[in-house]
């Protein structure tokens, strides 16, 4: 099967190792520079549905799945689908659940799913009214795609309006929603639309620094399993937030299909829906697929095709993953890029660890960071202890200048999982 992957992070170097241990025979555009290494790359702006068809075209493939979520909102896969390729991902318009926080907690509140109560407000005055309605700490959120870093959660009334306000200036809605407690879960699952297959759940480090702290990023690093998560937790997602939305965006003649990512808060008064996205998490799948032990592809083709219900349950190794990114100088605010990467083969060769890029380019005598995620460094093992300290050795072994990476993925759950046997 010939597979086409969009996208060019360490989740779409995740995909295509995961594509190509099922046997397949991959592609992807634009790809990094690991993973031009590994498979034949094309130049191509993802959000560009009309290339991306074309290239499908020339190139013959059976299956194109799409990685980020600027090309599914932009109709990417609308465009594949009409010229008749099969597509992992969802339509513009079912992608909205990513695109539009708005509609999300619409269609949450349709199909009765359990989420932070909001306000959508258009002026700044009805921020205001909304910051004190729901009180400290703040939660302020731009309605559209933000890579992760429209959300502002503070007790500082003044930042929360100064945040409000930027994305009112930048044309956007603002959602001003009640604060969730509690630990957070991000669980995906497969969907042709109708059928939904749970994968594994996985924590996602949000903040750029240890003990969560600094700014809010695109993720430092995550892990799985969660050995204190509750045993049922991924059944009441699928009974209380999955299977519901999927129902309810087919009820609306936009079936979703592709993969629905479940950005989870534990509360104290309950399961809470954070955030939909209409993709694979970034760094969450480098762990999920990393414990993955039935084929990737037949799942990602059971949805392009609407036969999701014909293939296997996924099968799960009882092993743990750990992922740390490695980010660049300046990361989130101002990203430093260009510089060489060294020792990249010296963490490969660290035992039960590999290396995925995500902001890399090839330069003159290897690859030079090209992003503000530079790599996401995988670590194995039979606890999440043994997955962390695999990752951090690899991580020891990479030189960048200036980059920084947080300590702390992984560390209290490793302290707390004594207890766990198995899966
Ligand atoms: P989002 O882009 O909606 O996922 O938000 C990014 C991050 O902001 C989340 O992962 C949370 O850590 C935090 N966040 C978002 N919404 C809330 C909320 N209602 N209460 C507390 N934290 C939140
Ligand atoms: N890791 C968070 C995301 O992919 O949105």
């Amino acid at each position: 099967m010939k597979v086409l992957v969009v996208g060019s992070g360490a989740r779409e170097h995740a995909l295509v190792t995961a594509l190509r241990k099922d046997g397949c025979d991959v592609t992807c555009a634009p790809g990094n520079a690991g993973i031009n290494a590994d498979v034949t790359t094309y130049p191509l702006d993802p959000s560009d549905g009309a290339a991306v068809a074309a290239l499908a075209q020339r190139i013959g493939v059976d299956l194109i799945v799409i990685g980020p979520e600027a090309p599914l909102v932009a109709g990417v896969a609308d465009a594949v689908r009409e010229g008749g390729i099969a597509c992992f991902g969802p339509s513009a318009q079912a992608a909205q659940l990513e695109g539009s926080k708005a509609f999300a907690k619409e269609v949450m509140l349709a199909a009765g799913v359990p989420t932070a109560r909001p306000a959508v407000c258009v002026t700044i005055d009805d921020v205001k009214r909304a910051l004190d309605d729901f009180g400290a700490p703040y939660v302020v959120k731009d309605d559209g795609l933000a890579a992760g870093k429209g959300v502002v959660v503070t007790d500082d009334r003044a930042q929360a309006v100064a945040h409000a306000r930027a994305c009112l200036d930048g044309g956007s809605r603002v959602v001003i929603e009640e604060y969730l407690d509690g630990p957070e879960v991000s669980l995906f699952a497969i969907t042709d639309g109708t059928t939904v297959v749970p994968l594994q759940p996985a924590h996602d480090f949000k903040r750029v620094g240890d003990g969560d702290t600094g700014p809010n990023t695109g993720g430092m690093g995550a892990y799985s399993p969660l050995p204190w998560a509750p045993a049922d937790l991924v059944q009441r997602t699928l009974d209380t937030v999955l299977q519901p939305t999927v129902d309810e965006m087919r009820r609306r003649g936009s079936p979703f299909s592709g993969l629905l990512y479940a950005g989870l808060a534990l509360t104290s008064k309950g399961l809470r829906v954070v955030e939909f996205n209409a993709r694979f998490g970034d760094p969450e799948t480098q762990v999920v697929l990393a414990r993955l032990n039935s084929p990737l592809v037949d799942l990602l083709m059971g949805s392009a095709t609407g036969a999701l219900a014909d293939v296997a349950a996924p099968r799960w190794s009882d092993d743990a993953a750990v992922t740390v990114v490695v980010a660049s100088e300046g990361y989130p605010e101002k990203p430093v890029t260009g510089d060489p990467i060294v020792g990249l083969a010296e963490a490969n060769a660290v035992p039960h660890a590999y290396v995925l890029h995500a902001g890399t380019k090839p330069g003159d005598k290897g690859p030079v960071s090209a992003g503000g995620r530079v790599l996401s460094v995988v670590g194995t093992g039979p606890m999440l202890t043994d997955a962390r300290a695999a990752a951090y050795a690899a991580v020891e072994r990479i030189c960048l200048r200036g980059s920084h990476h947080r300590g702390d993925i992984a560390l209290s759950a490793a302290g707390a999982e004594s207890g766990r046997i198995g899966g």
